[in-house]
């Protein structure tokens, strides 16, 4: 008996990022949107204890010791509810290893909704969710899925209806970037300035709602965007060929070094890809679409 969970990758189309808190995070204003990358991670009973093994192309850079949030996920539920993690949870995966995708969270979600099915626990959503907010701020919407705000540290979300399909291309860098390297390189540049109360845009949350992707390419943001080029300069080089590929806007996902690039039909996505692909700015190319649903059981 196992159970395979299927996970999306996300990329932020608003994240603003508040100056620092107390405990070192940083309140977001984080509109996620679910694109059609997945893991998949399946759960298999392992009377041996928790195992972790990874397969894919970047498999060699994923941690499989208790550090894996697939690991902690299932320690989690485990602990919860009195038993054991005595699974073995296979990550096959194809979102891009850190590589502002989060990649890490997505394997959390899924191997939390496989051990909660393998386990039979009965544990509710909202039990779920909370277990994901536990395990990391992006771990809930990797859950959820679609589109969502995300405020307080990421992990308080309401689901945001979106009116169409939009088309990406995603361009993998060489190596990954630590999240809170990208976050402490935001606060070194932000020092002595007044960062503003992070805050969702009303016209990026109406042109999800209308499906318009000229008017969301318009109000594409990431703050952490200059943080993100600061330690990786070249990203700047992807998001110009992508632009000149025509691209409707070009951001770095997340804390990066991804980079994603809006377009305004699946074909024009494809061109798009096409003449990164050939540009030698970038390791390899994705063409995807979004929202589509969070964590489900296969
Ligand atoms: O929540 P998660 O464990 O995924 O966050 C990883 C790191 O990213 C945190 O330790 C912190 O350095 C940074 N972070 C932050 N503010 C957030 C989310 C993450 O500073 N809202």
């Amino acid at each position: 008996m196992s159970v395979t969970v299927r996970v999306p990758a996300k990329v932020n189309v608003q994240l603003a990022v508040g100056a620092a808190r107390p405990d070192g995070f940083h309140d977001l204003a984080n509109v996620f949107l679910a694109v059609g990358l997945y893991d998949e991670v399946t759960a298999t009973p392992s009377p041996g204890g928790l195992r972790v093994t990874c397969s894919g192309p970047d498999a060699g850079q994923v941690p499989l010791d208790r550090t894996n949030l697939a690991a902690r996920a299932a320690e989690a539920l485990a602990a919860r509810y009195g038993r054991t993690p005595d699974v073995h949870l296979h990550i096959a995966k194809d979102i891009p290893v850190a590589g502002g995708m989060a990649g890490g969270s997505a394997d959390g979600a899924a191997a939390l909704l496989a051990c909660d099915a393998l386990w039979q626990t009965g544990a509710s959503r909202p039990e779920l969710l909370e277990i994901c907010a536990e395990l990391g701020s992006d771990v809930p919407f990797s859950m959820v899925g679609g589109a969502a705000l995300g405020t307080g540290r990421g992990e308080v979300l309401t689901e945001l209806e979106v009116g169409g399909t939009f088309h990406w291309v995603f361009a993998l860098a060489d190596g990954g970037l630590s999240t809170p390297a990208v976050f402490r390189e935001f606060d070194r540049l932000t020092e002595g300035t007044d960062v503003p109360e992070p805050v969702a845009s009303p016209e990026l949350l109406t042109a999800l709602a209308k499906g318009d992707a000229h008017a969301l390419a318009a109000t594409l943001v990431n703050d952490l965007q200059p943080a993100a080029l600061s330690l990786r300069p070249s990203l700047a080089d992807i998001l110009a060929a992508g632009t000149a590929a025509g691209a409707l806007a070009a951001l770095v996902s997340g804390s990066g070094p991804t980079t994603a690039f809006l377009c305004e039909s699946a074909a024009a996505a494809e061109k798009v890809a096409e003449t990164l692909s050939a540009s030698g700015t970038c390791r390899s190319v994705r063409v995807t679409a979004g929202p589509v649903p969070g964590a489900t059981v296969l």
